[in-house]
Formats: structure tokens, C-alpha cells, sequence
């Protein structure tokens, strides 16, 4: 069981109990821990990593390694250097499909896909599709955004080069089947790359466990900075693969006219790299360790189940993805009869209550779910909630639903 009383100690944002935080799926808070230890990098050892031959700059790349080692071992990485620090989730899919989509799919390649994708798991593949004149295929689950085996196998074929699925949809809160997916996927040839911004923070991830080929992953979703995330992907393709971004630092020698390129992974982190943020990404990880995630996990499937039950007593309000909370990931998403998605937000936010309303990059979903579940809007409120969150605020959010449609004139 979570002491959270003591949790939200850490925490100088959640001090105020009138603050309602529900809009963790867009970023999470962050505990003094997390902001203790970019400031004892920048008060103690503050120069530029990997390049200079003094106390403080060797001491700063010390501090970037040892966080490389920390993403490395949370996720269960084979060695660190199959850990790339980019700024997010969105970039870390992009170095994917610039970097290896865009020199191993050819013309009439397919690749795989799910209705439930964010944007930034969309966009790219629709470039290098563009580029490259693939195709993109799109898995359809269930309403309720249940994936079962026999969609996967419909949609994984031979031709199949990529399969890119998130491992949480960051609307239903629905965790997907990867495990699945990575077998399809290999079986067929072709390479299995995760979205793992929802997943991460709310469940132990181990890569090899999973044998996915690629995990993107941010670090302000899991208590850490933002402008931090991570790319994980197998040593062997990374060997293999380009450049994405060019630059100073991830070169092994240059003339006028050409370049060899660094050892892994600096080959990928062109540019002064944000050191401080990944000492800080790491603090959020050690923090989230020490919590345990089958407490956290217990936690938000406990107060999802207030939020399920709660909505169910309210005839006007329509839940999207499974009833189960066991099946959820800390996400409800709703609509109330009548109200706007940005009116909910708008009147909770006067209760000090903070959720997220609108279509939530994933506006394929939107259109989805407007088709299956006769969405009266193209767009959704939603309630995501992380371990520091109190049985009492989900009770208190339930209790200001039972209003909106008052404090909305009906
Ligand atoms: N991707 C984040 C969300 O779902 C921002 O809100």
C-alpha cells in the first residue's frame, strides 16, 4: 500500500489540497528530488559534457553516463549505449522513421498501424510512407479499444517493414497487447517500434523481456524535466542505421567534404546534450523505483475504479474504452450529454480541478469513436490520474460531475 500523504510531501505543487491534478497523461508532477538534482548539477558540476578536459566538464559527462546507465537498467536495456537522449517521445519516433524507416522501406512495403496512435506515432510514418511510397495499413480494435491476436495477424503480413503501436493509448487507457505484436512482427521481418510515453511511467518495462526493436519514451510523463526522453532500440539496428541529426559531437573525423561518425550512442546526440535534464530524468526513475510499480499500478487501478463506478451512477455521462478498471492505465475518458469537451474542463477548472478536453492528438481515434460510439463532439474530456493522486480527489471529481450540467445552464 502507498503512504501517499507522505508521497505528496515531496511534491511543492500538490501542497495547496484545493488543486486537483487529473492531467497526468499530458505531463506529471515533479518531486523536489527531480529538481534537487538538476540544481546539484548545475550548482556542482555544471560545463559542457564529453568534451572537456577539466574537473567540472568530465565530471558533468559522468553525471550524463550515470543517467544513461539509470534509463538503461529501468527499462532493462542489454547495454547503455542502446539508450539515446532526445527531447521526447515525438523525437525519438522521428530519429525512427528518419533514421531507420527512411533508408529500410522501399516502394509497396507496408507499415502497421492502430486507430488508437498520438499524432507523433502517426505523422512520421506518414512521411516516410510519402517518401517512400509505402503504405500505411491501420488495425482496427474494438470500440472499446480492445486489440485481440487474430487483428494483429490480419494486419502483419509479409510485406509488413514496420508494425508502430503505442503501448497505452493515451485516450482510452487502454494497454495493448506488444507482447503479441513483437512475435507477429519478427516473424513476418519486420521491426516492432513502441510508443511508450503512457506506458512507461505506470508499469515495469523490460525491452528484452518485450523484444520490441525500438521504445520512445519521455521524461516529464515520469516526474522528470521536460525537453528530456529516450530512445531505446536494439544495438544491432542502431549500428546499422544513419545519422538523424548532424553535428557537433557525433563525429569520429571530418574533412572539407565528408565524415565518420562516433561510436553508439553518440552518434545519435548531435550537439551540446541536455545533461542537467537527464541527471534529472534519472531522479524521477530512482523516485518511481523506490515507490514500486506494483504499488503504483494498484493505486491508480483503485482510483480509476472510483472514477468508473462514480460516471456510471451519472446516466448523462458516456465512458470511452473498456468498463474494467483492471484494463485501464490511470486514463477515463468521457463526454457529458450535451456539454463540450472544453466547457467540462473549463467549469472544473473554476473547482480548481485539472483535466484535458479536446481530441488529444490522436484525431483518427476522434473520428473512430464519433463513427462506433456516436460521439456527439469530435472530441473528449479526460481524467488521468498518477500515484500521488487521493482516493478523496477521485471522489471529489466525482462529485463536481454530478454539477457540470447544472453549473451549464440545464
Ligand atoms: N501526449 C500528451 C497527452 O496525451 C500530451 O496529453
Amino acid at each position: 500500500m502507498l503512504n501517499v500523504k507522505s508521497i505528496r510531501g515531496d511534491f511543492p505543487i500538490l501542497q495547496d489540497p484545493k488543486y486537483i491534478y487529473f492531467d497526468n497523461a499530458a505531463t506529471s508532477q515533479r518531486p523536489r528530488q527531480v529538481m534537487e538534482a538538476v540544481e546539484h548539477f548545475y550548482k556542482t558540476t555544471n560545463a559542457n559534457p564529453l568534451r572537456g578536459l577539466y574537473e567540472w566538464s568530465v565530471g558533468a559527462t559522468e553525471a550524463y553516463e550515470q543517467a544513461r546507465h539509470t534509463v538503461a537498467e529501468f527499462v532493462h536495456a542489454k547495454e547503455d549505449c542502446e539508450i539515446i537522449f532526445v527531447r521526447n517521445a515525438t523525437e525519438a519516433l522521428n530519429l525512427v522513421a528518419y533514421s531507420y524507416a527512411m533508408t529500410n522501406v522501399q516502394e509497396g512495403d507496408e507499415i502497421v498501424l492502430t486507430v488508437l496512435e498520438h499524432h507523433s506515432n502517426l505523422l512520421p510514418w506518414q512521411m516516410v510512407a510519402d517518401a517512400k511510397k509505402a503504405k500505411l495499413v491501420f488495425l482496427e480494435p474494438q470500440a472499446d479499444g480492445i486489440i485481440t491476436e487474430e487483428m494483429l495477424k490480419a494486419v502483419i503480413t509479409s510485406k509488413t517493414k514496420i508494425v508502430a503501436m503505442t503501448m497505452v493509448s493515451n485516450v482510452l487507457g487502454r494497454v495493448t497487447p506488444v507482447a503479441n505484436a513483437a512475435k507477429l512482427a519478427h516473424a513476418a521481418g519486420a521491426v516492432l517500434v513502441l510508443d511508450g510515453a503512457q506506458g512507461v511511467p505506470h508499469q515495469a518495462v523490460d525491452v528484452q523481456a518485450l523484444d520490441c526493436d525500438f521504445l520512445s519514451f519521455s521524461g516529464h510523463k515520469m516526474l522528470g524535466p521536460m525537453g528530456i526522453g529516450a530512445l531505446y532500440a536494439k544495438r544491432a539496428l542502431l549500428e546499422t542505421m544513419p545519422p538523424f541529426l548532424r553535428g557537433g559531437e557525433m563525429i569520429e573525423y571530418v574533412t572539407r567534404n565528408s565524415a565518420t561518425y562516433a561510436e553508439l550512442p553518440h552518434k545519435f546526440e548531435a550537439g551540446t546534450v541536455n545533461a542537467a535534464d537527464a541527471v534529472g530524468m534519472a531522479a524521477g526513475i530512482r523516485y518511481l523505483q523506490q515507490v514500486g510499480f506494483d504499488a503504483i499500478e494498484a493505486h491508480e487501478k483503485k482510483l480509476t475504479a472510483i472514477l468508473l463506478e462514480g460516471m456510471k451512477q451519472l446516466p448523462y455521462v458516456q465512458v470511452y474504452g473498456p468498463e474494467d478498471a483492471a484494463l485501464h492505465s490511470g486514463i477515463v475518458t468521457f463526454n457529458i450529454e450535451g456539454c463540450h469537451p472544453h466547457d467540462i474542463s473549463t467549469v472544473l477548472d473554476d473547482e480548481h480541478i485539472a483535466i484535458r478536453a479536446g481530441h488529444h492528438c490522436a484525431q483518427p481515434l476522434m473520428e473512430y469513436l464519433q463513427e462506433h460510439c456516436r460521439m456527439e463532439f469530435r472530441a473528449t474530456a479526460r481524467a488521468s490520474v498518477y500515484f500521488y493522486n487521493t482516493e478523496e480527489e477521485a471522489e471529489r471529481f466525482i462529485d463536481a460531475m454530478g454539477k457540470i450540467r447544472k453549473w451549464l445552464g440545464f
